[in-house]
């Protein structure tokens, strides 16, 4: 079948034939072999996102914030010679709260009650082995049936940490990474199966025998959890977080030392190995995330990839190259060039590629292919068509084959943007979607874990009739307040503060009066979660960091990836498939 002969638009405004597109796009993908050549550098574009927003936040950043951090946000923004600046120029100095129970806004802002409150919740939350905070415990609720509720996930105390760092608290980040670590050296058998060296458990617990006056340490690596899936998101949150622990402190001994390398190989080697893929994303069961239940979130999901994405950016940084790194380095390098294409290009859609799937043909053989992956334009759900604005654009959930998961996942999309996955051009429009789509995604709690919620006949298929995952609750749509930090994140990031704002206030009108809950249901999120725990710890840590991190946008840097310098901005808004 021959390639239709399609004409585009580019951003300026130039027409070009299909074929010489490609070329464009082959040549100007994003080079990641470059950061071979020269340790990468971590840089913040600026200058590409001036929206009011952004001009918003630096004149609000020049009342509330210190002279110093004023004058040198005030530069970063208004220096038009200036496209680049490291974000090392404005990460956090470390330990200058130390010694504060409960922090005041450094800032000058006038810090909200509930902050004393969720620091002091968040306080009564750690966990402690052996005289040493290691942890915090996923929820302090009693009145439920505890579950795995007392323990200490590693997904759950990412917030926490990063609420820590920003606190200038790092001692209990380190001990987190030192105890998974030693964690993940511990033989791992389901049944009769041994599980790959490096899985990082999903949680672990302090077990305290009052006879031998001992305290000793029980860790969950899918044998136990619920599906029995291991954890394939724990070992990259561990790698995200050594590398903010790294950055906020300055401190690269902890990252260097030989067990924390090897962790980091391990936990690499598991992920970059050869198989029988076609496709650079990674593969993997349902459940294998936050999302750790059966929701048809198995394949290729984006929750995995971003995250995949982001930890092979982090371990790029933290690798040293000495002989075993170097070959990392190298097999990373690779796999982040051909993930970013794929992802940037493939599961992406914004209106016209959605219009372009809409009319596919199916059935194309050999590498001229369109649609390269047959999806079937019928497999189209109804609601994508409205829901979808006319600005704006987001990450689908799935793309394998004749499978598209056309629903939006908050995480996988904030963190594309977080580590750079996103072009400045795919970030843009996803805070456009979120803008446009507020009722929807962010109602009256922030924020879904996905939209829409399945239901009916097709819940019963996907979901295999799970009670707790009926539509508009729990991980079926339900709303999660620890996605606050992510959404601020990522708000701090294009420029666009008056979202975090609004999303913030809309959180501090309930999330203390409710106690803290996991989630809540319902279309717009009006009631807290049938199962919901209270007083669950990363909903109370993800409003802290949600709060200090749009107080001083200076923490950005522990959680953000800037594009390399010799990455262009490449794709077109619409993209791809026509391609
Ligand atoms: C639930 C959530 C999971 C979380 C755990 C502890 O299982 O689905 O994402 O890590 O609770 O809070």
């Amino acid at each position: 079948m021959s390639r239709p002969n399609h004409v585009d638009v580019n951003q300026s405004g130039h027409t070009k034939s299909e074929d010489s597109l490609f070329t464009l796009v082959e040549n100007e993908e994003c080079d990641f072999s470059k950061l071979l050549e020269k340790p990468p550098r971590l840089l913040l574009n600026i200058e590409r996102q001036r929206s009011l927003d952004e001009r918003s936040l630096v004149n609000e950043l020049s009342i509330g914030m210190s002279p110093r951090l004023c004058a040198r946000t005030t530069d970063l923004h208004i220096s038009s010679s200036r496209v680049f600046e490291p974000l090392d120029m404005i990460s956090s100095p470390v330990g200058r709260r130390s010694g504060f129970n409960t922090p005041r806004s450094q800032t000058g802002f006038e810090a909200h009650p509930m902050v004393a409150e969720a620091w002091e919740a968040l306080r009564s939350s750690l966990v402690y082995f052996r005289g040493q905070p290691v942890g915090t415990i996923a929820a302090l609720d009693n009145s439920e049936e505890k579950l795995n509720y007392d323990q200490v996930f590693l997904r759950d105390f990412v917030p926490s940490g990063l609420a820590f760092l920003m606190n200038g608290e790092p001692e209990i980040v380190k001990n987190f990474i030192l105890k998974t670590l030693r964690l993940q050296s511990w033989e791992k058998k389901i049944d009769r199966f041994h599980l790959g060296e490096g899985v990082m458990p999903a949680s672990f617990k302090v077990l305290h025998d009052p006879v031998r006056n001992n305290e000793t340490l029980m860790a969950d690596f899918g044998e136990s959890a619920i599906g029995r899936v291991a954890p394939v998101d724990s070992g990259f949150w561990w790698i995200i977080l050594l590398r903010a622990y790294t950055k906020s402190t300055g401190d690269i001994s902890l990252a260097e030392m030989p067990e924390c390398q090897k962790g980091m190989r391990l936990i690499l080697s598991l992920c970059l190995s050869e198989g029988f893929d076609t496709f650079p994303t990674l593969l993997c069961a349902d459940g294998c995330c936050m999302i750790d239940r059966r929701m048809g979130v198995y394949g290729y999901p984006i929750e995995i990839q971003a995250l995949f994405f982001m930890a092979l950016r982090c371990a790029l940084l933290l690798l040293k190259h000495d002989d075993e790194g170097k070959e990392f380095i190298e097999r990373i390098v690779k796999r982040l060039h051909a993930l970013s294409y794929h992802i940037r290009s493939y599961f992406w859609l914004d209106l016209k590629n959605l219009n372009d799937i809409y009319r596919f043909k199916t059935e194309e053989y050999s590498h001229t292919a369109v649609n390269k992956f047959n999806v079937m334009p019928d497999s189209l759900p109804e609601w994508i068509f409205d829901f979808m604005p006319v600005r704006g654009g987001y990450f689908i959930g799935n793309v394998s084959p004749a499978r598209m998961d056309f629903r939006w996942f908050c995480l996988g999309n904030c963190i594309a943007i977080l580590s750079s996955l996103a072009t400045p051009e795919q970030s843009t429009a996803i805070m456009d979607l979120i803008e446009s789509r507020w009722e929807e995604l962010v109602g009256e709690m922030p924020l879904k874990v996905c939209y829409p919620a399945i239901e009916n006949h097709e819940w019963r298929i996907i979901t295999g009739c799970d009670p707790k995952n009926t539509r508009w609750s729990y991980h079926n749509g339900g709303s999660w307040p620890v996605l606050l930090w992510l959404l601020v994140a990522a708000c701090v990031k294009t420029g666009r503060p008056q979202i975090a704002r609004r999303a913030i206030e809309i959180a501090e009108s309930r999330l203390l009066k409710d106690n803290w809950p996991e989630y809540y249901d319902g279309k717009l999120g009006r009631y807290i979660g049938k199962q919901s725990r209270k007083c669950q710890t990363w909903s109370i840590a993800g409003y802290l960091v949600a709060k200090m991190m749009l107080e001083d946008p200076s923490h950005l840097g522990m959680v953000a990836l800037e594009e390399d310098r010799q990455m262009k901005p490449l794709l077109r808004r619409s993209n791809s498939w026509t391609l």
